[in-house]
């Protein structure tokens, strides 16, 4: 019995080692200590031993159990450990690897928005805010389109439950610019537009626009010219030639659509400028004299000059886009591109 019992000791020693993982030394515990376990034997078969025989093997299996039971305890703690570190390997990442993730870009229109504001707060513009929801004196009346006036059909609105609209353009931030101050001054106001007509190549429902107005003593045709070819020079890094043509604009008088000198041919002709050399840019115009009133400036001392620069317009001019429809699309191949 007593053999059988150093002969244990070793055969667990072994088992034990040989246990890669806790399931593994786990069942080293059943095969010997568990209920049929090797141990368990011997200390069942003790009734048929003499009293001093018992006291003898009884005393050893116990011992030998504890000392199964502490092994088992300090194998079972470095398997665990063996465990956690073999987990930890797999994950381990190296953190100053470059990841594999790609990077997000700005929208094409809001890297070229974020240049006009440089350009034009360099020339000492501040820039303005308005609501997208407007009031209809603001986007039509104070801007001298009169309820029966055609140019209101000209812009296809979306009228609201609340007898609002929303602004069809940005001009509505003129009347705001002007009540809220003091000639002179001069600022811009980006913002979405919306018009209720349908989605095209060239339409869309929702665009951006950057209106314009300086209000200020002796302000002529000369300071529009100026401050418009400083921004396309700005936009296009080269040197932009730009052309007035007229145009009606309720608000405006005279009115005018500025044109850019094609860039794609340089002005000879081509498929982009539909053979005329130039490129239809821009609305602009001198402020209507009603319009100036309307916002409590003092005709006799003051006149002004107005914009309307159609963002996605000039985006598109800029990269060479030929659809309007991608700038609200969801294609990563196009705009990674920028
Ligand atoms: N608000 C006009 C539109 O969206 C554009 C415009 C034209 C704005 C002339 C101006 C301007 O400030 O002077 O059709």
């Amino acid at each position: 019995m007593k053999k059988r019992i150093e002969k244990m000791r070793g055969e667990f020693t072994v088992a034990l080692q040989a246990a890669a993982v806790p399931e593994d030394a786990e069942k080293v515990r059943v095969a010997f200590l568990g209920k049929k376990g090797a141990l368990t034997e011997v200390l069942k078969g003790m009734k048929d031993l003499t009293p001093d025989e018992r006291r003898e093997v009884g005393a050893l299996s116990n011992a030998l159990k504890d000392e199964f039971e502490r092994m088992l305890a300090t194998r079972a703690a470095e398997l665990g450990r063996g465990e956690i570190e073999k987990k930890l390997a797999a994950e381990w990442e190296d953190i100053s690897w470059p990841s594999g993730l790609s990077r997000g870009a700005a929208h094409p229109i809001a890297v070229i928005r974020r240049r006009v504001k440089e350009i034009f707060v360099s020339m000492g513009f501040e820039v303005l805010d308005g609501p997208e929801m407007e009031e209809e004196v603001n986007n039509f009346d104070k801007l001298n389109i009169p309820p029966d006036h055609p140019a209101r059909d000209a812009q296809d609105t979306f009228w609201l439950d609340n007898g609002m609209l929303l602004r069809t353009h940005t001009s509505p931030v003129q009347v705001r610019g002007m009540l809220s101050h003091t000639p002179p001054f001069k600022f811009i106001a980006p913002g979405k537009v919306y018009r209720n007509e349908a989605v095209d190549a060239s339409h869309e429902h929702t665009f951006h626009q950057i209106e314009g107005m300086v209000v200020d003593r002796n302000i002529s045709v000369a300071h529009l010219i100026y401050s418009m070819k400083t921004l396309l020079t700005g936009i296009f890094e080269k040197e932009v030639e730009v052309r007035l043509r007229p145009g009606f604009f309720p608000f405006v008088e005279p009115g005018f659509e500025l044109d850019i000198k094609c860039l794609i041919c340089g002005g000879k002709g081509c498929s982009v400028c539909k053979q005329s050399g130039w490129l239809e840019l821009m609305p602009c115009g001198m402020v209507h004299p009603v319009v100036l009133r309307n916002g409590g400036i003092d005709t006799e001392e003051f006149s002004g000059f107005a914009f309307g620069l159609g963002l996605e317009r000039l985006v598109m001019m800029k990269y060479g886009i030929d659809d309007i429809r991608l700038f609200h699309g969801a294609d990563l191949r196009f705009f990674t591109q920028f």
